[in-house]
């Protein structure tokens, strides 16, 4: 039986959760998210690995997954050497597209909607100088966009404007848009309808899938007689509205954990 553990501050690494399921439908999934530390993409480094070590420590011990998925951009642009030396198992990080975004651009200028802190992280100037050296990147951090898909989970509908202003610097000069955060993906629907036909949106979910796959066809456990989906949250003040769309998207267990 093979279980894994996808991580991600809110609702966003649900976007990849999705892409999971879909190429595997057997695998049984754990999603932790940590309302409680909400938003990542405004915390400080060394608050954000500590956290990450801590939590993760937690439940790789109580549920032993047999390979760990950082479904933030946030947190997996800083954490991801951390989190390999501290843990045994397998951890398969999310970066934005920023290399599959270089190859399809024709105009050669490319946009990447992140989080504050995933667009100054070093680690996007080190993406850009390996793989997107002959583009220009506009970069928009935002973390109005995290909560309006935040908010759309729990069944808000999108302020269209709002996010066609946010939006905007991409729109009017990139023919690719990237999606280099995980809450956006759950935006899509209200993007495609904001953005001018020539723009492509991309993000990293299927390759996400496509990775996990990869790892665990080397591992010879069995495949699950029934499918497990379970969420655990940080912060006890959960809304009803997360509550219920969580069991709506296929969760069948959702459950508060404490450090
Ligand atoms: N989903 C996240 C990401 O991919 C984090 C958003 C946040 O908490 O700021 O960056």
């Amino acid at each position: 039986m093979n279980n894994i553990l996808v991580f991600d501050s809110g609702v966003g690494g649900i976007s990849v959760v999705r892409e999971i399921k879909q190429l595997l439908p057997q695998l049984s999934i754990d999603y932790l998210f940590d309302n409680l530390y909400y938003p990542y993409g405004q915390l400080d480094e060394l608050t954000l690995i500590n956290r990450l070590v801590a939590l993760l420590g937690k439940l790789v011990i109580s549920h032993q997954p047999d390979l760990i998925v950082i479904a933030c951009n946030s947190a997996s642009t800083i954490a991801l050497p951390a989190l390999r030396e501290n843990f045994d198992i397998p951890i398969v990080g999310v970066v934005p597209a920023i290399k599959p975004a270089s190859l399809i651009s024709q105009s050669k200028k490319i946009g990447l909607l992140a989080t504050q802190g995933t667009i100054t992280r070093d680690y996007i100037d080190q993406l850009k100088e390996s793989h997107a050296k002959d583009c220009q990147l506009i970069s928009v951090g935002s973390a109005e966009l995290v909560d309006m898909a935040e908010q759309l989970f729990r069944g808000e509908a999108v302020n269209q404007q709002q996010l066609k202003r946010i939006c905007q610097p991409v729109i009017d000069n990139a023919d690719v848009m990237i999606l280099g955060c995980t809450h956006f993906p759950l935006l899509r629907q209200a993007l495609n309808q904001i953005c001018p036909k020539h723009i492509q949106i991309i993000d990293s979910g299927e390759a996400i899938a496509q990775r996990v796959k990869a790892l665990l066809s080397t591992n010879k456990k069995m495949p699950d007689v029934m499918t497990n989906y379970r969420a655990f949250y940080t912060e006890s003040n959960i809304d009803n509205r997360l509550y219920a769309s969580l069991f709506t998207e296929g969760f069948n267990e959702v459950k508060l954990i404490t450090l």
